[in-house]
């Protein structure tokens, strides 16, 4: 296995990611708090303060219980042990019904963190919204395709994209959100044709979550590539490493040896 070598040295900008499209693949990867964002530091070009932490950390059933608070402590973690990557707040579910609401909210993301930009989940009917913030200097990046948010107000999640009328409607999302001033857009769950032809029809980046090969750049939840979340195994995610059994080996060799007096010997003793 190669030594990976942290490439990026230079503070990613929301014009570095847009300037990325057709080039470079973009690579995202979720991050809750310093520590592992440090990790990732200089090797991602975005850290994305994901509202699934209210899943991973949290352990909740979904994304919705999430709130503005919970939110700002992780984004305020990130920014301290993150540097480099251009870093992302999702705003979680509620935080953007309205104009008013969505304005709010965004400004105390950027007064009260050192996110560089905010993520909404909808399609054109956000796209207002959108237009809001982004006429207000908020950087924005859109969600379109399966959206986690609407999981209880869809039944399910649902994979989109599977036929000519589903791929014009996200289509039509996204040129919506694209002209509403947004800077990048996660295409999440969605066929890989469809997303390719997503990815054609804007000239923002899309960003790809189980939608095949064919999109600008691609995020991963950092819980689930690494091993760490159990409960479930979405396809498209790609297992780089067994977290939990790399833990659990390592735990299971402290218990043992405290259990036998094995822990702490002379060599971490005073
Ligand atoms: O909350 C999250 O981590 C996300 C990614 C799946 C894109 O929205």
């Amino acid at each position: 296995m190669s030594i990976h070598t942290p490439k990026i040295q230079k503070k990613v900008t929301v014009s570095t990611i847009k300037n990325m499209k057709g080039k470079e693949p973009i690579v995202m990867i979720t991050a809750y708090d310093a520590l592992f964002a440090k990790l990732f530091d200089g090797s991602v070009e975005i850290i994305l303060v994901g509202d699934s932490l209210n899943m991973s950390f949290s352990g909740k059933p979904d994304t919705l219980s999430a709130n503005m608070e919970l939110m700002l402590y992780h984004t305020r973690a990130v920014c301290n042990g993150a540097k480099l990557p251009l870093i992302v707040i999702d705003m979680p579910f509620g935080s953007y019904t309205s104009k008013e609401l969505a304005i709010k909210n965004s400004i105390r993301a950027y007064r009260e963190t050192d996110a560089q930009a905010v993520k909404i989940e909808g399609g054109k009917e956000r796209a207002e919204i959108i237009k809001t913030l982004t006429d207000s200097s908020v950087a924005v990046m859109g969600h379109i395709g399966l959206m986690p948010q609407f999981v209880r107000s869809e039944g399910g999640y649902k994979v989109r994209g599977k036929d000519e009328e589903d791929i014009q409607k996200l289509i039509e999302d996204a040129k919506a959100i694209e002209e509403a001033g947004a800077f990048a857009l996660v295409v999440e769950g969605v066929k890989p044709e469809a997303a390719k032809r997503i990815t054609e029809a804007v000239s923002i980046p899309t960003i790809g979550i189980g939608a095949g090969i064919h999109t600008d750049g691609q995020v991963l939840v950092w819980s689930d590539m690494f091993g760490f979340f159990e409960d479930f195994k979405p396809k498209f995610v790609k297992r780089y490493l067994n977290g939990a059994k790399l833990v659990r080996d390592a735990l299971g060799e402290y218990v043992d040896d405290v259990k036998n007096r094995r822990f702490p010997s002379s060599e971490y003793s005073y």
